[in-house]
C-alpha cells in the first residue's frame, strides 16, 4: 500500500517527505482553508515541487462543462496534478470527457460501491472512498474499501482505491487488509503509525545498559 499525505500544510508536506515513504499528497478545499492558502495556484505549485508525485487538487465548479475547463486549467499547473471531482452525475460527466483527454482525475466523496462503479466506468484513474465520515455515520467505512477493491480486481479495472479521511493508525492497518491501493493520511496519523512505547522503551533500555557497561 503506497501513503499520501492529506494535508495542505507546507511544512507537514516538508516533514512528511524527508522520511521517504511518502508518494503523493491530497487536498481539498477544507485542507488549503486550514493552512491558510490565499493563492489556491501557487501553492498547488509549490506541493506538487515539494513531492514530484500526485497531488489531489479540487475543482470547484459543479456543471460539467465548468468542471472540464476548471480541470484542464490545474491539470496545466504541473504534470502532478490529479483533478478531484466530486461523484455526482455532472462529475461522471466531467471525468468520462477528462479521461479521454489524459488527464488524471480523483474521485472524492465516494460513499458508495454504485459510486465507485460509476466512477470506475468513466475512467477515473484514482477513487477515494472516505472512510471516517461513513465510521462517522454509523457504517462501516473499510468495508466499502475491500469492496471496492475486489469489484475492481474482478472486473480488471485499472482504477486505484485511496482510502481517504483516515482518521487513526487502525485505520491504516485495516487499508492494508482490505488491499487498498493507496491510503492517505494526515500528518499526525504518519507520526503515529511510526511510534510504538516497545519500541521507545527498548531505545531507552538498550542505551542505559550501554552506559552501565561503558561505566564499569
Ligand atoms: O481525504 C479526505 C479527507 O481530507 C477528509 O477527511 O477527516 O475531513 O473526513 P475528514
Amino acid at each position: 500500500m503506497r501513503l499520501f499525505l492529506d494535508t495542505a500544510d507546507i511544512d507537514d508536506i516538508r516533514r512528511g517527505m524527508k522520511l521517504g515513504v511518502i508518494t503523493g499528497v491530497t487536498t481539498n478545499p477544507s485542507l488549503l482553508s486550514k493552512a491558510k492558502h490565499v493563492d489556491y495556484k501557487s501553492a498547488i505549485i509549490e506541493i506538487c515541487s515539494i513531492v514530484g508525485g500526485p497531488v489531489s487538487a479540487e475543482a470547484l465548479s459543479q456543471e460539467a462543462g465548468a468542471m472540464v475547463e476548471e480541470a484542464r486549467d490545474l491539470s496545466s499547473w504541473s504534470p502532478h496534478v490529479v483533478v478531484k471531482i466530486p461523484c455526482t452525475a455532472q462529475g461522471m460527466e466531467a471525468i468520462s470527457i477528462l479521461s479521454k483527454e489524459g488527464i488524471a482525475t480523483n474521485l472524492t466523496l465516494c460513499f458508495s460501491l454504485n459510486q465507485a462503479i460509476l466512477g470506475a466506468q468513466a475512467g477515473a484513474t484514482y477513487i477515494s472512498p472516505f472512510v471516517g465520515r461513513l465510521d462517522d455515520i454509523g457504517h462501516d467505512g473499510m468495508e466499502l474499501v475491500s469492496d471496492i477493491v475486489d469489484m475492481l480486481d474482478y472486473y480488471d479495472l485499472s482504477t486505484r482505491v485511496i482510502a481517504a479521511s483516515i482518521r487513526h493508525p487502525m485505520h491504516c492497518v485495516a487499508a492494508v487488509k482490505a488491499g487498498a491501493h493507496i491510503a492517505t493520511v494526515p500528518y499526525g496519523v504518519l507520526m503515529q503509525m511510526v511510534e510504538h512505547p516497545l519500541t521507545t522503551q527498548g531505545i531507552a533500555r538498550f542505551l542505559e545498559d550501554w552506559q552501565r557497561l561503558a561505566k564499569d
